[in-house]
């Protein structure tokens, strides 16, 4: 994965995961996220407008770091990359997009969950995971365990799925964590209810919890 890439999801530990509906919503949440100090952000291929989401945002929020998350097919793969994404993610680990990201040169974080996985994600050259879904499957002590036996390998993850802010410190606390994703700080209702402040006031809760790790 391209360090200067990893280097700021590593800076700021939180990558907030959005499923947008509205075209309308994405540049107050964009000023949202980045006056909350969370410039970066996941937008998903769960909805349609995706890759026109992240392609405004590139070129209109070029402070803000955008990722394609939930990349499920090779062509929303490519998609992602026209539009101008700076990295990937999926919840699962499909080797076909794993290995046309890493042809195309694309940053790109799949998803594991297992020994087996990660090491077939390994085998590939993959060294940063997403680990989904944290919470059902586990969470920090499920993790912890996982990721002993690799502690001598140069891999990262991301804990994704149920993260909050009463659990993402004992997280970020594992050392192999280089981030935590999820929904919570910009959920479905607020982005369409247009509650700008109450992201704003998520991401700083999470920015301030996050400064208290340094
Ligand atoms: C994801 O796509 O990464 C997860 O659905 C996020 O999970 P969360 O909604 O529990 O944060």
């Amino acid at each position: 994965m391209k360090s200067a890439i990893k280097d700021i999801i590593k800076q700021h530990k939180i990558v907030p995961v959005i499923a947008l509906e509205g075209m309308d919503q994405i540049l107050p949440l964009a000023d949202a996220l980045i006056e909350g100090r969370l410039p970066l952000i996941e937008i998903t291929f769960r909805t349609k407008i995706a890759a026109k989401a992240i392609a405004v945002l590139t070129k209109q929020r070029p402070e803000l770091l955008v990722g394609a998350g939930t990349v499920l097919t090779t062509d929303e793969l490519k998609s992602a990359v026209d539009s101008g994404a700076s990295f990937g993610v999926a919840p699962g680990f499909n080797p076909a997009i794993v290995e046309e990201a890493l042809r195309l040169n694309f940053p790109f974080i799949p998803g594991i969950l297992t020994p087996t996985e990660l090491e077939a994600a390994m085998e590939l050259g993959i060294e940063v995971f997403k680990f989904f879904p944290a919470e059902a499957a586990g969470g920090i002590n499920y993790l912890t365990s996982l990721a002993a036996p690799y502690s001598h390998k140069k891999i990262e993850f991301v804990p994704t799925g149920g993260v909050n802010p009463k659990n993402l410190i004992d997280y970020l606390a594992i050392k192999a964590v280089m981030a935590v994703g999820g929904t919570w700080i910009a959920k479905k209702d607020s982005i369409e209810a247009g509650q700008w402040e109450v992201i704003k006031k998520n991401c700083r809760e999470a920015v301030k919890l996050v400064g208290k790790l340094r």
